[in-house]
This record gives C-alpha cells, sequence and structure tokens, in this order.
C-alpha cells in the first residue's frame, strides 16, 4: 500500500477524526491481529496530528500494564493501575484528559515535553479491558471530548468481531 504521509493538522479536529476513521478502517481492512492494529492505529494518529507521544499500554497481569506499539521517544515500560494517568484510565476504565501535567499530581513524566494528555479505555469484544491508548501533545490543553469521541471511536475497533489476539490473519494474501 503506497499510501501518502496523512497531515490533519490544519483542519479542525472534528473533520480529522472523520478522516482519520477512514483511513484507519482502509488500514486495517482485512486484519483481525491486535499488535498490528495497535502499530497501525498508533502510526497513523501520531503522525497525522502531530502529537508527541502515541501509543499503547497493554494490561498484561491483574491490575499491570506494559508498553505496546507506540511512536514517539522512549516510554516507561510498566504501569500500575492506578499509577499515572494511564494506570487511572485503567483503573475506572475511562477516558482521561489532563490540561496541564505539570499541575496534574498523578502523572509520570516520560518525555519531559510533554504538556497535556488523553488516555482512553480499550476494551475486547467480550468488554475486557485488554490495553490504554495513550496520547501526549506538547502543547497545552490540547485535548478536549472531540479527541475522547474520536480516539474511542478508533478504538473500538478492538471490540469489534474481526479483533483477535492471535497470528497475523489478513483475508487478502
Ligand atoms: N503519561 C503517562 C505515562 C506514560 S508516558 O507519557 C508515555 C501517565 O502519566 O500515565
Amino acid at each position: 500500500m503506497a499510501e501518502e504521509l496523512l497531515d490533519l493538522r490544519g483542519i479542525p479536529r472534528t473533520q480529522a477524526y472523520d478522516e482519520l476513521r477512514g483511513h484507519v478502517a482502509a488500514a486495517l481492512a482485512g486484519v483481525s491481529d491486535q499488535t498490528a492494529a495497535m502499530a497501525t492505529i498508533s502510526s497513523l494518529v501520531h503522525h497525522s496530528l502531530g502529537f508527541l507521544w502515541t501509543g499503547f499500554y497493554r494490561v498484561v497481569a491483574p491490575r499491570k500494564l506494559l508498553v505496546g506499539p507506540y511512536q514517539g521517544s522512549l516510554g516507561c515500560l510498566e504501569i500500575e493501575f492506578g499509577r499515572g494517568v494511564c494506570g487511572t484510565a485503567a483503573e475506572t476504565g475511562r477516558t482521561v484528559i489532563v490540561d496541564d501535567v505539570l499541575r496534574h499530581e498523578n502523572h509520570i513524566t516520560c518525555d519531559p515535553r510533554a504538556r497535556s494528555e488523553i488516555v482512553v479505555p480499550v476494551f475486547d469484544a467480550a468488554g475486557e479491558l485488554i490495553a490504554v491508548f495513550d496520547v501526549d501533545s506538547d502543547e497545552l490543553g490540547n485535548f478536549s471530548e472531540v479527541d475522547k469521541a474520536g480516539l474511542e471511536n478508533i478504538v473500538a475497533w478492538f471490540a469489534g468481531a474481526h479483533a483477535s489476539t492471535g497470528d497475523y490473519a489478513a483475508r487478502d494474501h
């Protein structure tokens, strides 16, 4: 697939997520592998909207997150439920938006340039929490309800019947 680099930074976020959704669906057509989907979604979201760090932390044990596919500088490896913004989203099963990470006590600093962030819980088809999707920005207050809706919609892919933890299983190859 030869695709141009997607740049959605200059358009309203609502419209950007509409376009992004189409690109994610196209890129994941026929894919059922969760890791491939996490890598693909991280890359598309990160580069099209110019974020600082974009990626997944996976639930690998009770109350424990381990870093998964991401784009950006080195992320911390393990996060316990309840710790940081990721651990809070995992604990509550709800999206968390932080406008200013420097004023947010329960925040884990991986990249000191981070100023705001959003973390979205990721559920599988059985409704089990399998990961959180963490997006960080170097701008203050860069996330709103529009991002919440847009990103929750994108990670709803993992709740689809096609998503599996198994090996690569694309339709057309
Ligand atoms: N921001 C996260 C930590 C992960 S890194 O930013 C990649 C948090 O406070 O949960």
